[in-house]
C-alpha cells in the first residue's frame, strides 16, 4: 500500500471542500492511501468532510512549541486538534523561503510526535548540489539533523529542481536516492518521492524500489489527476 499525499501549498479556499468531497466520492484505491494537506485555515473544514473516509488530512508545517507567544504560528497541537494526522515539516519551500535549518525541523517533527501527528520529513538536494556530485552528502546530513526519534515516520525525497519544473530524476537515479535514504530510516518507513509527479510520470516514479508513495504538489489540486497518480501505485487497478 502505497501513500499518495497532495500539498496544496498556499492554494485553496473553503469552497475547495468540494475537491475532498470528489476523492471521497471516488471510493478508496486499493494500492493507494490518499493524503490531502491543505493550508490550515482548511485543516478543520477538510477533515470533518473526510471524517470516516479513506481519504486522510494532514497539514503542511508547525511550530515546534504548544502553544505561547507566536504570532502567526500553528502548534502541532492546534493541527490534531482541527483533525490533522499527519503534518509535513522541512519542506524546501520553506527550509529556503523561511530560513528553515535541520535543527528546526528537527524540533518541529518532535512537537508533531508530541501531539499524537506522524511527521512528513521533506529532503532534498538543489541543482547545484547534485551537479556537484554532492546529493547523497547532502541527503545524509539533511536526515541525520532533521529525522526525529523513534515514532510513526513518513520521509519524502523532493529533489529541489524537480519541484514545479516539470523535470524529474531518471527512475535510476530515483533507485539511488531511495536506496541510501531506506538504509537510514527505521525499517516500514514509507519513503516518498516528490518533484513533478503527474499521471504521465507516476507508474514509473512509484514503481521504483525502496518509492512508498508520492508527494503531490500541482496535480494534486486537481482531483481526477491526483486520483489517477493514486491508481499508478502498484497494486493498483490498471
Ligand atoms: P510539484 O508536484 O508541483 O512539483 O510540487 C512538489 C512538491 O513540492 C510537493 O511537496
Amino acid at each position: 500500500m502505497q501513500l499518495i499525499v497532495g500539498n496544496w501549498k498556499m492554494h485553496g479556499r473553503l469552497a475547495s471542500v468540494a475537491l475532498v468531497e470528489a476523492l471521497v466520492r471516488a471510493g478508496p484505491i486499493p494500492g493507494a492511501r490518499l493524503l490531502v494537506c491543505p493550508p490550515a485555515t482548511l485543516v478543520a473544514r477538510f477533515a470533518e468532510t473526510a471524517r470516516q473516509s479513506h481519504v486522510g488530512i494532514g497539514a503542511q508545517d508547525c511550530h515546534a512549541e504548544p502553544e505561547g507567544a507566536f504570532t502567526g504560528d500553528i502548534a502541532a497541537e492546534m493541527l490534531a486538534d482541527a483533525g490533522a494526522t499527519h503534518v509535513i515539516v522541512g519542506h524546501s519551500e520553506r527550509r529556503t523561503g523561511h530560513g528553515e535549518t535541520d535543527p528546526v525541523v528537527h524540533a518541529k517533527a518532535a512537537a508533531a510526535y508530541r501531539a499524537g501527528l506522524t511527521p512528513i520529513v521533506c529532503v532534498g538536494e538543489t541543482l547545484a548540489e547534485r551537479e556537484a556530485g554532492a546529493t547523497l552528502a547532502i541527503l545524509g546530513r539533511q536526515l541525520e539533523g532533521s529525522l526525529p526519534g523513534a515514532g510513526p515516520l513518513v520521509v519524502a525525497y523532493e529533489p529541489v529542481w524537480a519541484i514545479g519544473t516539470g523535470r524529474t530524476p531518471t527512475p535510476a537515479e530515483v533507485a539511488e536516492v531511495h536506496g541510501f535514504i531506506a538504509a537510514r530510516v527505521p525499517a516500514g518507513t514509507p519513503v516518498l518521492y516528490g518533484g513533478s509527479v503527474r499521471p504521465d510520470n507516476a507508474r514509473a516514479l512509484l514503481a521504483v524500489p525502496n518509492v512508498g508513495g508520492a508527494l503531490v504538489g500541482g496535480a494534486s489540486l486537481t482531483p481526477r489527476d491526483f486520483l489517477a497518480i493514486a491508481s499508478a501505485a502498484p497494486g493498483s487497478a490498471p
